[in-house]
């Protein structure tokens, strides 16, 4: 067996509740891709697990919404993204999912692993429970009034509108949303991975890293400083892997505990089908494990996941957790609900053959350290200014030209053979393609800098491009005179741009792999002729051959390699977006209208017309603001969750409705003497009341 450096690379098992869009793609299965590619360039030993995630909360109540079985909701979606992915291009060796025997076997003999050995913890503990229904109920399962703000839709895990992370029962007013009714506390044993007392080993394994990127270490840092706890594995429902104890009837696996075993039971699947031992991808300690991830799932990954790992003991602990920030739309946030969103596979229908358009601009503004933003018109600027104008021009020229003056055969040795030596113009181009492109592009892949590496890559373009504008073939090339000395050297050079392209397709495959390979088709080059190898020499990183094209090769016929988006294109695309969003509108999800009130119970409330006088940040909580607002009669400090929704200079004189009566509270150290009233959509978007026109302050409202 040769000894190839091993490498073991998830990508995250996306929920199968619905189809994927761009957003996806960018943070965490196109860099897993370009990574993946590379290291299989270099030719290491790589396998790239994926699939989807079939368990868990979004998936029945994505079928509750659809009226049909959680199965019925994965086996559709599970097609769709698969198709999407393979699509794209996006390489996985497998793509499994967690509702596969395989999985469910894997899943159980980790967690019992686990249980003989005495990780768990057993704890009896009293758990809302839904009477009508007869089941115990998920934190997503009960709303209630949050205990921070007084928000009345918090759910049972988080409230969404100061953002407090909370645990159900401290919910003031619980309903389950299953049938309204008021749930009741139940009794009832789970099992719990005792993450307080591993933190000392988490922390070491988490100091032990290098290279991680300062968002993820930061996210990791700020969960142990708040102190791990124990986190219970099971759950009282009955969609989830089966919780393989006598005593445990009714119970599944949480979701966090069973998906990411998935990416163990994707290399199994994997390795049965190839013939191949799984085994050293997940044990031998040489291997590298990486995981790709969305910013949601950080502390799943770098601290859930390796403490499950460590208490079994048999495992390799991953090396790194590359995770992305999110990718915005066209100035919103993307929101599968709203319908605002770029879904891959209404893409592709669109433009059928411009996978790589996208790869490349997803690439180009991947939200690698900060959230970032996709534009249409940013996308058609990219394709047009970039894409057609420098890479594919000069793709074009060379091969245009050398099919004009030599019927597309290559006449001379190619400069840098033996018989042609590089004019000090090639030379310079071809050493810094050398000596700095290739070698921090490699560098910048494998510290997982995609969009550095993507600009060298075009910056190899450019160069190319200058080297042929200034040689200027086409005023020198002598038609009369098919023997003249002259044109040996446009031969010449233009051959050295054609190997020059060559290395910009082997070096941009993994961002590109579609263009590469019309690349290779349009200048006939198998797709092994050219390497990236790694060397001993300072740079490290070399092409197996500068030189893969000489005398006597015979190239294709031009062929536009990218075409120019337009604007009509462009506007389609943005009114398409904005007519889905509103059809969408209709299929919103409302809140049920609560118990009857009688008009004593409205008429309790004080409701008013305030203006608001000042507005600053709250000194000790980045969610609230702190308001004074003159409702009449007198002045009010109020606490607003608002924070981030407005800023604090935007509201300055505006008006707005406030409830003057109800009780005041103290929020985070500040009074609170009244409340705003907010309208509030189903994805938790907030909007002021304000009176028609500018109306009396203190008029009452009824
Ligand atoms: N299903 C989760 C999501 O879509 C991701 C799970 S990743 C895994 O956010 F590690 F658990 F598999
Ligand atoms: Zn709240």
């Amino acid at each position: 067996m040769e000894n190839k450096e091993r490498y073991t690379v998830t990508a995250a098992l996306i929920y199968a509740n619905g189809p994927i869009h761009i957003g996806h793609l960018a943070g965490c299965y196109l860099p897993a891709d370009i990574y993946v590619r590379f290291l299989r360039k270099l030719g290491k030993d790589v396998v790239f697990v994926s699939g989807t995630d079939e368990h868990g909360v979004p998936i029945t109540l994505k079928a509750k919404k659809e009226g049909i079985s959680p199965q019925e909701v994965v086996d559709k979606y599970y097609t769709i993204i698969k198709k999407s992915f393979y699509d794209f291009g996006i390489n996985f060796d497998v793509y499994s999912r967690t509702t596969k025997p395989i999985h469910h076997k894997t899943a159980q003999e980790f967690f019992l692993t686990l249980y003989n050995k005495g990780v768990f913890e057993e704890k009896v503990t009293e758990q809302y429970y839904d009477p009508v229904a007869h089941q115990f109920l998920a934190d997503r399962y009960i709303t209630g009034t949050c205990p921070k703000c007084g928000y009345e839709q918090a759910y049972g895990d988080q409230c969404e509108k100061c953002g407090a992370s909370l645990s159900p029962t401290e919910l003031i007013n619980p309903v389950s949303t299953l049938t309204g009714e008021k749930p009741v506390l139940k009794e009832t044993k789970n099992w719990f991975l005792p993450l307080d007392k591993m933190q000392p080993e988490i922390e070491k394994f988490i100091d032990s890293r290098k290279g991680w990127k300062p968002n993820v270490y930061g996210q990791c840092k700020s969960w142990l400083n708040q102190g791990l706890q124990p986190r219970a594995m099971t759950r009282d429902l009955d969609w989830g892997v089966k919780v393989p104890l006598k005593d445990a009837e009714g119970k599944v696996m949480y979701v966090w505990f069973d998906a990411p075993i998935g990416y163990i039971s994707a290399t199994k699947e994997w390795a049965q089908q190839n013939n191949k031992n799984w085994e050293p991808y997940w044990k031998d300690e040489n291997t590298h494990l990486i995981h790709f991830i969305g910013k949601d799932n950080i502390v799943f990954h770098c601290i859930i996941f390796p403490a499950m790992l460590m208490a079994h003991g048999d495992y390799i602990l991953p090396e790194n957790v590359p995770a992305n920030e999110f990718l915005n739309l066209e100035g919103n946030k993307i929101s599968t609900s709203r319908n605002w969103a770029v879904w891959l596979h209404e893409y592709l229908e669109e433009f059928p053959d411009k996978q790589d358009e996208l790869r490349y601009v997803l690439t180009a503004i991947a939200p690698e350290t900060k959230d970032s933003e996709f534009t249409w018109k940013d996308y058609q600027a990219r394709v047009n200014n970039e894409l057609v104008a420098i890479l594919g021009n000069f793709i074009n020229r060379v091969v245009v030209l050398t099919n004009k003056y030599f019927k597309g055969e290559i006449p001379v040795d190619a400069p840098g053979s033996e018989h042609n030596p590089f004019t000090a113009a090639q030379e310079v181009v071809q050493e810094k393609i050398n000596f700095e492109y290739l070698p921090k592009i490699a560098q910048n892949i494998l510290q997982y800098k995609f969009r550095e590496a993507l600009q060298d890559i075009m910056n190899i373009a450019r160069e190319g491009n200058k080297y042929l504008t200034d040689c200027e073939p086409w005023k020198r090339f002598d038609k009369k005179n098919p023997e003249s000395a002259v044109n040996d050297e446009v031969a010449s050079e233009l051959t050295f741009c054609l190997n020059i392209i060559v290395q910009i397709a082997t070096i941009a495959e993994p961002v590109l792999p579609f263009t590469a390979e019309k690349i290779r088709n349009l200048l006939n080059i198998d797709e092994n002729t050219v390497q990236i190898i790694e060397t001993d020499k300072p740079e490290k990183y070399a092409f197996s051959t500068i030189i893969p094209i000489t005398k006597n090769h015979t190239i294709n016929k031009p062929q536009l390699i990218f075409e120019k988006i337009t604007d009509e294109m462009v506007e389609q695309q943005i009114a398409k977006l904005h007519t889905a969003n509103q059809d969408n509108q209709s299929e919103e999800t409302y809140e049920p209208i609560k118990p009857e009130a009688t008009f004593d119970d409205f008429m309790k409330m004080d409701i008013r017309i305030g203006k608001i006088l000042e507005a600053e940040k709250h000194p000790n909580a980045d969610k609230l603001l702190v308001l004074k607002v003159d409702i009449g009669s007198e002045q009010r400090t109020i606490v607003s969750g608002i924070a981030q929704y407005y800023k604090p200079e935007e509201l300055v004189n505006k008006q707005v409705t406030v409830l003057v009566n109800l009780a005041p509270r103290k929020l985070r150290g500040i009074e609170s003497q009244g409340m705003i009233l907010m309208a509030e959509d189903s994805e938790g978007n907030l909007a002021m009341i304000n009176p028609e026109s500018d109306f009396q302050t203190g008029a009452t409202v009824r």
